[in-house]
């Protein structure tokens, strides 16, 4: 099962994506998450000690990895470099695994066919595309990019697109271009989950406002998961309401996904 989750700055994508993860992993399932920011923090919403966290490096940090497989410095414009470079070995190599969970840092990636001809790039799209092609158990894409910046094997591979959205009208309108976004590549696997949510008329305004999208399930507004990053602990450890909803929703999503 392959999930992307998205949605505006600071919605909770990280957050629900940590929690699914855990669910996953929990029930046994080889869970590979994808932390897809240009300042990755999935590893710290799923709590991995730090001297796991010292080893992780976003690969599109790592130079001399894109100037082996490549065949150009980072950086670079013009000149030669391979568009498919060997990325088969990179998520067991560079990715680091807690409670069966093995988390990968991607590092920002342009997966579309925008944005420069690079070999950073190059190399992030190739994984990228791998990653949706390779025979994964979980996999759990805390999607940075928006839509728009989306290929042709997200919209073929990805089991189910979430959009994070807060209980604003404002979040709920980009939820609704999102969307159109993703429809007009022809993604149409998108469910929503509402986040932050602090009282039954959020909920409600939720359900009732969806642009057309299924609500997946909506997890409440809790002081707890700040608290949870600033003791280094995982949300899923540490609120137990949001970690009761993503169990629903990932029985959901299998209901769905693996048995529909
Ligand atoms: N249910 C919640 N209740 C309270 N605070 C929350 C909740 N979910 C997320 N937050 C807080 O909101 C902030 C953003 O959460 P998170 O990092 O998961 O969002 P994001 O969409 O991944 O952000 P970014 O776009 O920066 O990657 C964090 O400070 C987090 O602690
Ligand atoms: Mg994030």
């Amino acid at each position: 099962m392959k999930l992307a989750i998205t949605g505006k700055g600071g919605v909770g994508k990280t957050t629900l994506s940590a929690l699914l993860a855990q669910v996953y992993a929990d029930r046994g399932r080889n869970v590979l998450a994808v932390d897809a920011d240009p300042s990755p923090c999935l590893a710290g919403a799923l709590g991995f000690p730090d001297e796991l966290r010292q080893k992780l490096e976003p690969i599109s940090e790592m130079d001399e990895l894109i100037y082996e497989r490549t065949g150009a410095k980072p950086g670079t414009i013009g000149g030669f470099f391979t568009l498919n470079p060997r990325v088969d070995d990179i998520p067991e190599r560079f990715s680091v695994m807690h409670r069966n969970v093995r988390l990968l840092e991607m590092g920002a990636v342009d997966i579309g066919g925008s944005g420069c001809i690079c070999p950073e790039s190059a190399m992030l799209k190739t994984l990228f595309t791998h990653l949706l092609f390779r025979k994964e158990d979980v996999l759990i894409l805390d999607m940075y990019a928006g839509v728009e910046h989306l290929g042709r094997a997200t919209v073929d591979f990805v089991d189910a697109m979430i959009v994070v959205v807060e209980p604003t009208r404002r979040s709920l309108g980009t939820a609704g271009q999102i969307k159109k976004l993703a429809n007009d590549i022809g993604l149409t696997k998108l469910w929503l989950v509402g986040n932050k949510v602090r009282n039954e008329q959020e909920a409600l305004f939720l359900e009732n406002e969806t642009p057309g999208l299924p609500l997946l399930g909506t997890l409440p507004a809790d002081m707890g998961v700040q608290e949870a990053d600033r003791l280094g602990i995982a949300v899923y450890d540490h609120v137990l309401a949001l970690k009761s909803v993503a169990v629903e929703m990932a029985n959901k999503l299998s209901l769905a996904v693996e048995e529909g």
